[in-house]
């Protein structure tokens, strides 16, 4: 029980050295017992980091042994009241997961989303237009948290004029108790209100697209013409928050860390921008890989049940430590290095083969591609100045962020996205 797992100072460092003491953890075995306390109730607890790939690969195959609706997959259970109100498919399990995830599936398919994927260039765009002629700018605030928030609110048909809201919500829902984000208040409060504020937004939303469609993902999930079976009202905003929180910090995370790997490693750099066709698609598993954005998924055990030679019994959770798992020695060769053209790289970063893998998958690759594509050929000579600045968690965050990375560059001019 003596790792530092369960410890705010183990996740506020640098990447690389938590990733170094990480390598410490996981060859001391496959599951590292952990003691916390449970910010939500003051009790201490445990849990059972999962640090090795094949683990991490075997329960999320096996939902019925480890499941992800009893209690919640973040680390402390969420309260009854969250879980009723706020809880989404990522907290389920089937048939109820299988039921409400396949009605989204049906719209997020590449073909279904194409009007998307192709909004992600011209929103880009219109994002760096933002702050290339400044010749420096926090890359954080100013590119990668608007720029998937945006695609998101676009594709739900969010209005623009609500993109703070969004933004600040998910900021206190992901911001795992960092007080820049959560304020002095009551950590619990400060997640009802944030929840809340999504919600009112949302079930607005509904009610509209369902006297006026559109062609925007709101209207497909709300609209009934068809007899097809449709999310309930009840459903929906929460299906908005877990897209927004799964499918906007992860990004945003991804994208940060990618910038820095390249500061930090530039004969990687050099390889991409040297030809980014052939190098993107390589280059962007590897950031998924390296930064591993969600840290962590928690499973928990159905029954008694041993695996890998450690025994369970009924109700222990399972934490499956994706930035370890993304490092195991058993699967991936020299893995603390970060190389752009790993290939084969089975990364877990999305999850597990399970029935939760990332639904967004597709679009995230699209947007840390283009993202990287444009940065790289508007920006050429874009350098970090200073190391980023990592989310300061009360605990083990579920999505490792970077706060702030300051860049400098040769200002250009904006090249207008109507
Ligand atoms: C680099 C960016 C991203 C990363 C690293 C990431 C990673 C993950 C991971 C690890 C899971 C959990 C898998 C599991 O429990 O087995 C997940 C689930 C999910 N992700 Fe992503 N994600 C990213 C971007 C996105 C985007 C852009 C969207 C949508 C707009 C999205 C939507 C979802 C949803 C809806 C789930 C829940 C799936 C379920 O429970 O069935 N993600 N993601």
């Amino acid at each position: 029980m003596s790792n530092r797992l369960a410890q705010p100072d183990f996740w506020n460092r640098q990447l690389a050295e938590r990733m170094a003491e990480m390598a410490e953890i996981r060859a001391a075995g496959p599951f590292a017992r952990t003691s916390f306390i449970n910010p939500l109730t003051g009790e201490t607890e445990q849990f059972y980091g999962v640090t090795r790939y094949a683990d991490v690969v075997e329960i999320s195959k096996r939902p019925h042994d480890f499941c992800s609706g009893k209690g919640a997959v973040s680390v402390p259970d969420m309260p009854e009241e969250a879980l009723n109100f706020f809880g989404s498919f990522i907290n389920m399990d089937d048939p109820r997961h299988a039921r409400q995830r396949g009605i989204v599936a049906r719209s997020f398919t590449p073909r279904q989303l194409q009007g998307v994927l192709d909004s992600v260039e011209t929103i880009c765009t219109e994002v760096i237009d933002g702050f290339c002629a400044d010749g420096e700018a926090d890359l954080v605030t100013a590119f990668a948290q608007p720029f998937p928030l945006l695609v998101i609110c676009d594709m739900m048909g969010i209005p623009r004029s609500e993109f703070d809201t969004v933004l600040t919500a998910t900021n206190v829902i992901l911001g795992g108790g960092d007080p820049e984000f959560m304020g002095d208040g009551d950590p619990l409060e400060a997640l009802f209100t944030a929840g809340l504020a999504l919600t009112g937004l949302m079930n607005e939303l509904a009610e509209d697209r369902r006297a006026n469609p559109t062609d925007d993902l709101t209207s497909k999930l709300v609209h009934n013409d068809v007899g097809e079976d449709m999310l309930d009202p009840s459903e929906i905003a929460p299906f908005f928050i877990l897209l927004a929180v799964a499918g906007n910090d992860t990004t945003r995370t991804a994208i940060s860390h990618g910038m820095n790997l390249l500061a930090l490693n530039p004969d990687q750099r050099r390889a991409w921008q040297d030809d980014l066709d052939a190098v993107s698609p390589t280059a962007v598993e590897e950031i998924v890989r390296v930064a591993s954005p969600v840290t962590y998924m928690r499973r928990t055990a159905t029954r008694d049940i041993s695996l890998s030679g450690q025994d369970f019994v009924e109700g222990d959770k399972l934490v499956m430590l994706y930035g370890s798992a993304n490092r195991d020695e058993r699967v991936f060769a020299d893995p603390e290095r970060f190389d752009v053209r790993r290939d084969p790289n089975p990364h877990l970063g999305f999850g597990g083969p399970g029935p939760h893998f990332c639904l967004g998958a597709h679009l995230a690759r699209r947007e840390v591609s283009v993202a990287f594509r444009q940065l790289l050929t508007r920006l050429p000579d874009i350098e970090v100045d200073s190391p980023p600045v990592p989310l300061q968690g009360m605990g083990m965050p579920l999505v490792g962020g970077i706060k702030s990375l300051p860049v400098s560059f040769t200002p250009s001019d904006p090249l207008g996205s109507h």
